[in-house]
Formats: structure tokens, C-alpha cells, sequence
């Protein structure tokens, strides 16, 4: 009897592609092969994304392809297993919706330990901790992966030795927030006042500057870091995402003095006004965000900055767009995710404010920052620290 085979097929960010490797690592642990197509495949897993309503529709537009290719061929489907962002619907409205689905696998059931079967034999991701307690208002990831969840130290170092044993000499440390690795809880009432379904405005919302009590000595993801450099085989580490919070000056003096740290450091920023940021829950002012990046510059003038917008926020008016301008031609990022704001079923935003900037300006201001930050080679003003 023939071996049986799998296919993953991954849409969107960096968390899941690696899901995708150690779920590979569970179909080969149960004695199946990866097949080289999704048409050839035994069992197909489709790992998806829920960040933009864009990236739903195009698992929902690949899932038709494979429906109309087995209706033309005549011949047996795969069993198709989703997983990824999109089970944040839930099962029965998910079944509902693509009812192609034969199974859901719920995130959190890939779990952080399973052997991961990586394709690249020198760079390797390594997930540190999952799920999300941030609660920005417009970001689906705290209801799709959930509560944010450190992985244990023990369990990633015993990952980088396998690694090391096995010749890997870059590591990307990923997680939604993974400066606050390791931080003891402070916990917040955010969820709680969600679930109860209770009507609530902006001013109802906690800030969310840290959910975490600050560290007392070193903070955990810095130790996590020096470790890791110890091993004279690895060459870079990276690590992403980090944000604004949890940024600690031990972590700025650690990157700018332990040079096997990547000189990219991804930061987000989402918008340069203060007023949109309060709106986002981002729990910063730009006056924070600069004076994070003033530290690193100055700990490295070799550090190389990018981040991510999002365009059309709720209420984004055009001279709070202009601050993301200014901002813009202040911060001399190296590139920003730019995305065009797409309201999340379930999240504060789409509760709270209505969805009201055009299409045709939020195109307008996309292209505005694309073009200045990714597209343009004018030497723009660095900061002055
Ligand atoms: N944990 C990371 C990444 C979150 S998702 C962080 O804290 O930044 C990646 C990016 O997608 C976000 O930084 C944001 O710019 C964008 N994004 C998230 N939700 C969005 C939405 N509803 N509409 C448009 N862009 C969104
Ligand atoms: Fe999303 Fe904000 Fe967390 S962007 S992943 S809720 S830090």
C-alpha cells in the first residue's frame, strides 16, 4: 500500500508558516509524506489568514479553485483540514461558510513543541509564545490565537540546540508581541467587558501600555537573547513582532551591544497621530515611539527601522493622516507594511466606530505613504537623537 500524503497550503504572516512546519512535523510523525501538489495530496490543510477581510477571501477563493478542479476532474477530493485565523468564526459558522471544510484545527492545538520539518537548512524560525492580550480595537489575532502564552524557556533552548546540532546558524524568534516574553501578568478586564456583549465606548477600554508588571532586573527576553548568542554557530538572530511596549532600555542596550542581533528591527507604528493610536488602543504616543527609536539609533546608528500602518481608520481625518506623513519623513524607515484598515466582525472597531473613511481615500493615502517610504530613494532627514 502506497504511503499516504499531505499538503499544507499557508496564507499569511510568519507565525504561520512556521504552525505549517510543525504540522508538518505531526503528519510525518503518523508515517505520511508531503505530496508535491495539493491536486495529489491525500489529506489537504489549508493554514489561513484573517488580519484583512483580503486575506480571508483568498482562502475562500483557493478553496473554490479545488472544489471546481475535483468537480472537472471527477476523481475523490482531498479530506481538507482548516486551521489558522479564520476559526476565529467558530466551527458552525465556518462549516457554514466553506462547507467544502471536512475538519477544523484549532490553533492552539498545533501547540509550540511538535518537531518542526523546516525546508531551509540554515535559517529557522522559532515560535517563543502565541496569541495576543493587547487588544488593539482593530486586530482580529487576541480572538483568533487568544490569550498571549510564553513558551518555556527549557523547550526553546532544547529547539536551538536540535537546531545547532543540525547546522543552523540564523533563528527568527517569533511571536505577536516578543518583547514581552516571559513577563509576569498583570492581567487586564478587557476580555471580560468583550464577552459580556456590553454596550461600551472608547473611554471604557483599559490602555494598554503593558499588560505586564515591570520586569524587576533584566527582562526575560533579554536573557533569552544572550543565551541564545551563546552558542557560537548561530550567526543572527532576529525576532519580530515587537512593539513600543515592553521595549525596555535593557533590550535597546542589548541589541546595540550584542551584534549577532540583527540590525533590522521591525517596530510598528500604525498610525504618527496620537489621536488615531488612542482610537487603535495602541497604548503609545508617537512622542514614545520616536523616543524608542532615538535609543536604538543612538545604541547603533547602523540599525536599520521598519513598521506597519494601517490607512482609513475609523475617523482618520486628513490632517491626522498628515502626522503619519510628517512622521514619515521624520523616522527614515527602511520600509512599512502599509495596509488599508478592513474592519474585523467582533473586534472594538467594528463595534464602536463606523467604517467611514472611502475606499477611494484610503487607496489615496496607501499610495501616498507607499510611495514615500518604500518607493522613494530621497534621503530623508534621519532623527537627531
Ligand atoms: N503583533 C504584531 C502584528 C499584528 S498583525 C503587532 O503588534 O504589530 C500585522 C499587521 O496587520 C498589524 O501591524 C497591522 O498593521 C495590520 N492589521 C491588523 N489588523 C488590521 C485590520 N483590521 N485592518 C488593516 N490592517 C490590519
Ligand atoms: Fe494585534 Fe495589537 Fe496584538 S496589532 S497582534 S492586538 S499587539
Amino acid at each position: 500500500m502506497s504511503q499516504k500524503t499531505y499538503y499544507i497550503h499557508t496564507f499569511g504572516c510568519q507565525s504561520n508558516k512556521s504552525d505549517s512546519e510543525r504540522i508538518a512535523g505531526d503528519y510525518e510523525a503518523r508515517g505520511y509524506t508531503e505530496a508535491a501538489d495539493w491536486r495529489e495530496c491525500d489529506e489537504l490543510i489549508v493554514n489561513t489568514c484573517a488580519i484583512r477581510q483580503r486575506a480571508e477571501d483568498k482562502a475562500k477563493g483557493f478553496l473554490h479553485n479545488v472544489r471546481v478542479y475535483f468537480n472537472e476532474q471527477g476523481t475523490q477530493r482531498p479530506k481538507i483540514i482548516l486551521t489558522g485565523c479564520m476559526t476565529h468564526h467558530g466551527q458552525e459558522k465556518l462549516y457554514e461558510m466553506l462547507p467544502i471544510v471536512d475538519e477544523i484545527l484549532p490553533i492552539n492545538e498545533v501547540g509550540f513543541n511538535s518537531a518542526a520539518v523546516r525546508k531551509d537548512q540554515k535559517h529557522a524560525w522559532i515560535p517563543i509564545s502565541t496569541g495576543c492580550n493587547s487588544f488593539c480595537t482593530y486586530c482580529i489575532v487576541p480572538y483568533s490565537r487568544g490569550r498571549e502564552k510564553s513558551r518555556d524557556f527549557d523547550d526553546i533552548m532544547a529547539e536551538v540546540e536540535r537546531l545547532v546540532a543540525q547546522g543552523y546558524e540564523e533563528i527568527t524568534l517569533l511571536g505577536m508581541n516578543v518583547n514581552s516574553w516571559g513577563l509576569e501578568k498583570l492581567g487586564i478586564g478587557f476580555r471580560k467587558l468583550m464577552m459580556e456583549n456590553k454596550e461600551f465606548t472608547r473611554e471604557d477600554l483599559p490602555d494598554n501600555q503593558s499588560q505586564y508588571l515591570p520586569p524587576t532586573g533584566t527582562p526575560p527576553f533579554v536573557k533569552l537573547l544572550q543565551e541564545i548568542s551563546k552558542y557560537d554557530q548561530i550567526k543572527t538572530i532576529r525576532f519580530m513582532t515587537s512593539n513600543p511596549w515592553d521595549f525596555h532600555d535593557e533590550l535597546i542596550a542589548e541589541i546595540g551591544r550584542n551584534k549577532k542581533i540583527d540590525r533590522y528591527v521591525h517596530l510598528p507604528i500604525q498610525s504618527g497621530s496620537d489621536e488615531v493610536l488612542y482610537r487603535m488602543n495602541r497604548g503609545y504616543t508617537t512622542k514614545r515611539y520616536i523616543e524608542v527609536i532615538s535609543k536604538l539609533r543612538a545604541a547603533d546608528p547602523n540599525i536599520v527601522i521598519g513598521t506597519d500602518i494601517i490607512v482609513g481608520f475609523p475617523g482618520e481625518t486628513d490632517a491626522e493622516f498628515e502626522k503619519t506623513v510628517e512622521l514619515s519623513k521624520e523616522m527614515n524607515w527602511k520600509i512599512a507594511f502599509v495596509a488599508i484598515y478592513s474592519p474585523r466582525p467582533g473586534t472594538a472597531s467594528w463595534r464602536i466606530y463606523p467604517d467611514d473613511i472611502p475606499h477611494a481615500v484610503k487607496k489615496e493615502r496607501w499610495e501616498i505613504l507607499d510611495t514615500l517610504i518604500n518607493k522613494s530613494n530621497l534621503s530623508v532627514r534621519p532623527v537627531v537623537v
